[in-house]
């Protein structure tokens, strides 16, 4: 095992970074808020809730997470973002539809205050959004040096001693990684050409990652997800993360997938519809922006069942995703899963899931969660992908040639046993033959 790193202190403030201000950016936002004001609780943030037992079951250790790692305090948060859209927090939060106004009233000085800086955004990657608050410049590396200096004057403005930067901006449109994401001199020479494979993603990866500035992706696309930012990232020392929050149906596909292979039940088929009303939805209703998603969310079952290992009850098995844009149901969406199972000598047996699910609800704490640990990875000297942060990705980064982990126990361990490991404590291994010794 690597030895365990220092971990520089928590001192001073955290600047949060958001590029993109809509349902997710302004529910993590409020709701920070209205945590720091005890006006809500956290409910689904680890880092503010989530316990962690340290060493034996008979040791009774087993303290907050937050208490037993340096984390940043939410006091010493502080928000800024991009965004075309111009509306500050409260109105864009109120056009959200997420929160309700007995939520978003109390803290509306607080909401307005947080306004959009001008976003790198071409329509071009994005087809069913626009919007005025837009930076211009020459090329693509003249737009990611302006991003670069918004960053270093939010840090210096807002007297922070670190940032983190976490992608709540719309899918793009479908890419494939090509020779322009191979080298970092590839990628900034593709940048001053304007290239059409560099999208606007890609830029902010770029900015962090050169800013020093720990980044994760809560979109599908593929943004920081290139050998050339990879490389950069680790070099630098720059913690990374992504892709795509795992929210609503993928979270209840990786929560029950891992259930029906331990039992080894056999899975012939698995429908999933969802119709959805918010800003998100119009995006996906674009055929190039729902493939990005699509990819993202086809993927899980066949890394969590692998079917390779087990054709007899895998092999076959037919998975579809739809994801269908009704306004009238804005942010509160509904899910269906259809999964038409198979047990004992092949009887097969059907199981229905109706999630009314509230995405944006699910997807905050991850956001949170994400920029305390990004932040405790960085202090801790850690660069590159932080694989151990899959746990709240649909489409997990990994080091290249290995398959990602998308079973959310075995992520949820590794996720443990890291903040084991950074505490100086040992992993579980759950062996426990010891208590029968
Ligand atoms: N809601 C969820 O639970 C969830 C789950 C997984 C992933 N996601 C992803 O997170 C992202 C945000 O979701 P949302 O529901 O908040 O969507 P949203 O449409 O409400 O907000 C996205 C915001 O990003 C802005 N934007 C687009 N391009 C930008 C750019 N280049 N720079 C800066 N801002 C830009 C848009 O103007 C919009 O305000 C989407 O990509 C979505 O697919 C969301």
């Amino acid at each position: 095992m690597s030895d365990r790193p220092e971990i520089q202190p928590a001192e001073g403030r955290l600047g949060v970074l958001l590029p993109g201000f809509g349902a997710v950016g302004t529910t993590v936002v409020a709701g920070v808020e209205a945590g720091r004001r005890g006006l809500a609780p956290l409910t689904g943030s680890l880092t503010q809730l989530q316990t962690i037992r340290l060493g034996k079951r008979t040791e009774g250790r087993a303290p907050l997470i937050k208490e037993f790692l340096p984390l940043s305090e939410l006091e010493d948060l502080v928000f800024g973002t991009w965004d075309p859209i111009p509306d500050d927090g409260y109105e864009s939060a109120l056009e959200a539809g997420v929160l309700e106004r007995h939520h978003l009233d109390p803290i509306e000085d607080f909401l307005r205050s947080v306004k959009p800086m001008p976003a790198v955004f071409d329509k071009e990657y994005v087809r069913r959004l626009d919007g005025p608050n837009v930076k211009k410049g020459e090329n693509k590396f003249a737009l990611a040096e302006q991003l670069r200096e918004d960053i270093r004057r939010f840090k210096s403005e807002n007297d922070c001693a670190r940032l983190v930067m976490i992608w709540c901006g719309s899918t793009e449109i479908y890419l494939r990684r090509g020779a322009a994401h191979e080298t970092l001199e590839s990628f900034e020479a593709a940048m001053k050409e304007n290239d059409p494979s560099i999208a606007p993603s890609m830029i902010y990866a770029y900015a962090a990652i050169m800013e020093g500035v720990p980044y994760a992706n809560g979109a599908p696309n593929l943004s920081a997800d290139l050998p050339a930012l990879e490389a950069a990232a680790q070099e630098r020392g720059v913690p990374l993360g992504g892709k795509d929050f795992k929210t609503g149906q993928t979270l209840m596909k990786t929560i029950l997938a891992p259930g029906f292979k331990a039992r080894m039940l056999g899975i012939d088929g698995w429908f999933s519809t969802n119709i959805l009303g918010n800003r998100d939805g119009a995006v996906l209703d674009d055929p190039d922006s729902f493939k990005t998603k699509e990819e993202s969310k086809l993927s899980v079952l066949e890394h969590i069942l692998q079917p390779e290992m087990y054709p007899e009850l895998y092999g076959d098995l037919y998975h579809k995703v739809r994801i269908n844009y009704y306004p009238p149901r804005g942010d509160n969406k509904e899910g269906w899963d259809n999964i038409d199972i198979r047990g004992w000598m092949g009887y097969k047996m059907q199981i229905k899931v109706d999630f009314l699910c509230r995405d944006s609800i699910l997807a905050a704490p991850i956001v949170l969660d994400l920029a305390l640990f990004l932040d405790l990875a960085s202090r801790a000297g850690m660069g590159g992908i932080q694989e151990w942060l899959s746990f709240y990705f649909k489409s997990p980064q990994t080091a290249p040639g290995l398959y990602p982990e998308h079973d959310i126990f075995i992520q949820h361990r590794k996720l443990k046993n890291t903040l084991r490991w950074l505490g100086g404590e040992e992993p579980l291994t759950h062996l426990g033959l010891e208590y029968y010794d």
